[in-house]
């Protein structure tokens, strides 16, 4: 199955002789209930596709299909309603919001989808619990380590139940063994909770843990490397 997919998708910057192309007719499958990690160098375009996919970002030309839905023709509340639904983004700077405790910026979301007070209790506990810091849920996110604020905000992402989770860097601002910690954490939410994953990365620890690697080079797909686990050989 396909979680996600870009056909012939160029995203252009700028107008004229100074126009950037970030993405250049790129044509990619994102398999369901796996872990894909995006590799290039820096400006390669790896946050530009993210976006793209995150519907963050609209491609020039091209399109974009999350969950069977081509993202191009959903805009305003439709847009807003698809994403809040079915896509999770944790941001390389985690975006929580400051003066929310942990509890509250994993509740938010939900808040926002109309979950009864009730679930959102439940399940924000659950979520904390998962990622490992229930003891946390009362802090504000500058009470807490740059570990545990990423760990909060893949409870956020995780929080609507979405079935794409995306991740800019998700380990390039902690030490690695924090950084393990996250991948394994990752991990294991997806195989509980048969999420797709998709990030972008040059941790080599990430990409040796990914199912999938999709290397790019100046807004190109030059490899699609699919590493099949022991456990789903047949
Ligand atoms: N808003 C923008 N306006 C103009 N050019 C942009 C914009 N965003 C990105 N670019 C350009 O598009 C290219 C791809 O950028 P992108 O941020 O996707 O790269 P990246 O692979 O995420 O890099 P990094 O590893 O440094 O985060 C770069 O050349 C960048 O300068
Ligand atoms: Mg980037």
């Amino acid at each position: 199955m396909i979680a996600a997919n870009f056909h012939h998708v160029t995203r252009r910057y700028g107008i004229g002789e100074t126009a950037v192309a970030a993405v250049s007719d790129v044509s990619a499958d994102i398999v369901s209930g796996r872990f894909t990690v995006l590799s290039g160098p820096s400006g390669s375009g790896k946050t530009t596709m993210l976006n793209l996919l995150g519907a963050i970002d609209h491609p020039t030309s091209g399109s974009v299909v999350v969950a069977g839905q081509r993202l191009e023709t959903l805009r305003g509340n439709a847009l807003s309603d698809f994403r809040a639904r079915h896509i999770g983004f944790v941001f390389q700077a985690f975006n929580l919001i400051p003066v929310l405790s942990a509890y509250e910026n994993v509740e938010y979301p939900l808040t926002l989808l109309g979950v009864s007070k009730e679930r959102r209790h439940a399940d924000v506990l659950d979520l904390l619990d998962a990622v490992g810091v229930a003891q946390h849920a009362h802090r504000k996110p500058g009470e807490l380590s740059g570990g545990q604020q990423q760990r909060v905000a893949i409870a956020r992402a995780l929080a609507s139940r979405p079935a794409l989770v995306l991740a800019d860097e998700p380990t390039a601002n902690l030490d690695s063994a924090t950084g393990a910690a996250i991948i394994a954490l990752m991990r294991e939410i997806q195989r509980s909770r048969a999420t797709s994953f998709v990030f972008s990365s040059h941790d080599p620890q990430l990409l040796e843990s990914a199912d999938d690697v999709i290397h790019i080079r100046d807004g190109r797909v030059v490899s699609v490397e699919r590493n099949v686990s022991p456990e789903v050989v047949l």
